[in-house]
């Protein structure tokens, strides 16, 4: 059974032991037991656990919770006319073999596309390769550049459906430290000195996902001599990149540089089309082709022309002042009922772009078990422990006192209400 997010439905209780939260948890989704199962293993699939955030939002599905676990665009603040503009404008163009919008088309993407995205980047069309969605990005990539064992350094909590590629690429990966300037780039520079510096570095250098940081400039320049130095791949992800309310942020992606850029159209305009986007040097991009090729053969060309054309229909910049403004407002009031209802128990960090509120509690409130009462008054969030990389057993500092708080697809009332109900079940 599916969820209307694709998501399995198949709520799992509310487990004091942490299972259902416990990124240890290893199961292959199947359902098969293993007396009979079909894959020999070890397969790419067993490499990695099954999301702790799924079974998570599975739960968040229940009537009435005000779920601030996902990390879910507003949709409706996207205008409905000009989405079936878009859609129309797909459907009417025909090209040399039949209406182009249902036609097979070129691994790379669409030109039209191709070109609307490497005008923003700064680079040639042809240096753009169209994926579906960013995550299709990064296990491209990760299959691409990575060979079994090597290492992956990475800011830790970390986006687990990246921890997810790499780690089904046969990647080590190693958490490092991080704060409100984003990646310790110093962390890095150590791991470098003691002989292991890592084949990639993955960094979501704006509006981090879960804390929201942003990268300093002082790292971001750092990060890239220390790349440059020590012929380590920076794979960015700019997923949140245009949600910025914040001063602007110049990206670490240049051409020419040991950058790949990875890019999305979910959190600007949908998630359900699928599309995202990269660039970077030549070789690698090369490799991805090849892996696109074998895993999908292109992106939906209909999703393509949807894309290219709202990128272009001249109202994406209002789209975008819109949607921060929103997203704005509704940061500060989720914050603001917070720390008014908690005062000093409690630390929320002020966005400056993104989906989320990155949470500490200042007087030993565990989060995993906040979350147990949370869902019984009809809250939901994830708690920090779910964006750990570690494995078990070896995590000296357990998080059990950070949670992300997913702003984005509320409107304030009902933040306010989550956060008036998170206070009533606040116990240190
Ligand atoms: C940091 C980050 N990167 C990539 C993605 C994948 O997004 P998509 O595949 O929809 O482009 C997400 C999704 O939430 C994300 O948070």
């Amino acid at each position: 059974m599916t969820s209307p997010h694709g998501l399995s439905a198949v709520a799992p209780p509310v487990d004091r032991s942490g299972t259902n939260f416990s990124p240890e948890r290893q199961t292959t989704g199947s359902t098969t037991g293993s007396a009979d199962r079909l894959t020999t293993g070890p397969t790419a699939a067993d490499r990695i656990g099954s999301s702790v955030i799924r079974d998570l939002l599975a739960l968040t599905e229940r009537p009435g919770v005000i779920s601030l676990a996902g990390g879910l665009p507003d949709l409706d603040l996207l205008d409905p006319e000009r989405i079936r503009a878009a859609a129309d404008h797909a459907a009417s163009l025909s090209g040399a073999h039949g209406p182009v919008a249902l036609q097979y088309g070129p691994t790379a993407g669409l030109a039209t596309l191709r070109e609307a995205v490497g005008e923003r980047l700064g680079v040639d069309a042809d240096e753009v390769v169209i994926t579906t969605g960013s995550q299709q990005g990064l296990d491209l990539l990760a299959r691409a550049v990575i060979a079994p064992g090597d290492e992956v350094a990475l800011q830790e909590p970390a986006y687990l459906g990246a921890v997810q590629a790499f780690r089904a690429a046969g990647a080590t990966v190693v958490g490092l430290p991080g704060d409100d300037r984003g990646l310790d780039v110093d962390a890095l520079n150590a791991l470098i000195a003691a002989g292991n510096a890592p084949r990639v570095v993955y960094v979501v250098a704006d509006h981090h996902n879960p804390t929201g940081a942003v990268m300093s400039p002082g790292r971001r320049a750092r990060l890239r001599e220390l790349a440059d130095a020590n012929g380590i791949l920076v794979i960015e992800d700019a997923a949140y990149r245009d949600l910025r309310w914040g001063p602007p942020t110049r990206p670490l992606f240049a051409p020419r540089s040991p950058v790949v850029h990875v890019g999305s159209a979910s959190k600007v305009l949908a998630p359900g089309l699928r599309v995202g986007w990269m660039t970077g040097p030549t070789d690698v991009i090369d490799a991805v082709l090849r892996l696109k090729q074998a895993a999908d053969l292109h992106t939906p060309t209909w999703n393509q022309l949807m894309v290219a054309h709202m990128l272009d229909d001249g109202h994406q910049p209002r789209h975008l002042e819109r949607i921060r403004t929103a997203y704005r407002s509704r940061a500060v009031a989720l914050a603001d009922e917070l720390t008014t209802r908690l005062g000093d128990a409690v630390e929320v960090t002020a966005p400056d772009g993104g989906m989320f509120l990155w949470m500490t509690t200042r007087d030993g409130t565990d989060t995993d078990d906040l979350l147990d009462r949370a869902i019984e008054v009809g809250v939901a969030f994830v708690p920090g422990s779910a964006f750990r990389t570690r494995p078990p057993g070896s995590d000296t500092e357990a998080d059990n006192t950070t949670a992300r708080l997913a702003f984005a697809s509320r409107p304030e009332e009902q933040l306010r209400a989550a956060a008036r109900r998170l206070a009533e079940v606040w116990r240190p």
